[in-house]
């Protein structure tokens, strides 16, 4: 199969790139790398490492989407490019919307023309979060935003739907993987400190991006049917019990003082003060609770987010109990 990833570097795309390197039976696929800035990319695969070669492309530019698009005829476009800066996007709302509503908009006229199919990444950001925290969002609930950056990812998921039918959208959430990600942050802030505080408001379900990739493996091989899936961990906790869980796991002595999502934006907001900064810390969902019944209907079997926490962690070599 010959797949194009949009945004290779990110870190979603690289467990995608390691996910999609060979087919179940162990035959290689062929990846067309692309990213805004070219360059080789190292992909992992059990003992091996490969190093391929990434295009330069910016998913905005139509003709560039047009001519890589047509040069490669990929059977699959999986765009895991994005303006992934939440509380960036407030105050950059123009280059959001390029890039999360427009760059998709051209890769989905291009796959319709190529006959791809085009996977798509959204966010449960396209929901209010405003549901008692004892209900779930399932993928048909109303879609109201709250930040630039939910807006600009709601259009995305228009505009694919009205230029391709054959397209996957995955909305997930709490995503973290290789590279800078929540729980590495969380670690390192640890180190030499009692106690940590984080928001315990907020509900929803952290996801190890190689679980996501998994998903979307699944979904393109087992030709699942066409449309948005909510695609997370299963179960659901707080920033601050996940990071308890991550202390936990890694073996690591630090009190985790819950704050509520305000007192956090009054505290990030005094740091960027006294630094002189202009920062706006945009608002979140306080439910960001995604049902999965209907990934579940299509045959895709997703693990609960404490076990998946466990394999990365004894990726990184951190992994106690
Ligand atoms: N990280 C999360 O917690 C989270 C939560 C929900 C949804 N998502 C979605 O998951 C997807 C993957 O997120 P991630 O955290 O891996 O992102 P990331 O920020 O790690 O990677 C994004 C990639 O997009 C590339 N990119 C940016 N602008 C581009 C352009 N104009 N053209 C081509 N490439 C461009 C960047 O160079 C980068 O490699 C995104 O669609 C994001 O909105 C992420």
């Amino acid at each position: 199969m010959k797949i194009l990833i949009t945004g290779a570097k990110g870190m979603l795309a690289q467990a995608v790139r390691e996910r999609f390197l060979r087919d179940a039976e162990g035959a290689e696929n062929e990846l067309v790398l692309t990213d805004v800035v070219p360059g080789e990319i190292e992909v992992t695969h059990g003992e091996t490492v490969e190093k391929l070669a990434t295009i330069g492309l910016d998913i905005t530019d139509f003709e560039a989407v047009s001519r890589v698009i047509s040069e490669a005829r990929p059977e699959v476009i999986i765009n895991c490019a994005a303006y992934t800066n939440v509380d960036a996007a407030e105050l950059n709302a123009e280059l959001a919307e390029k890039i999360n509503a427009d760059g998709p908009a051209n890769l989905a006229k291009m796959a319709k023309e190529a006959g791809a199919v085009l996977v798509h990444i959204s966010t449960d950001y396209v929901f209010g979060g405003i549901k008692p925290v004892t209900e779930e969002y399932s993928e048909d609930d109303p879609k109201e935003p709250q930040s630039v950056y939910g807006i600009t990812k709601l259009h995305g998921e228009e505009k694919i739907a009205e230029n391709t039918d054959r397209f996957y959208i995955f909305r997930t959430a709490w995503l973290y993987g290789q590279g800078k990600n929540f729980v590495r942050t969380m670690l390192t802030v640890a180190e030499g400190r009692d106690e940590v505080t984080v928001v315990n408001d907020q509900h929803g379900s952290p996801t190890y991006a190689e679980d996501l990739a998994d998903i979307i493996y699944q979904a393109v091989s087992k030709n699942i049917p066409f449309g948005i899936y909510n695609a997370t961990n299963l179960g659901f906790t707080t920033w601050a019990e996940f990071t308890e869980e991550i202390y936990r796991q890694a073996g690591v002595n630090c009190k985790v003082v819950g704050v509520s999502s305000e007192e956090y934006e009054q505290q990030a907001m005094a740091r960027a003060a006294e630094k002189g900064e202009e920062y706006k810390v945009a608002p979140r969902p306080k439910n960001s609770q995604m049902s999965k019944q209907k990934l579940a209907d299509a045959g895709i079997a997703i693990r609960h987010w404490s076990p998946a926490l466990a394999e990365y962690l004894r990726r990184e070599g951190k992994l106690i109990k």
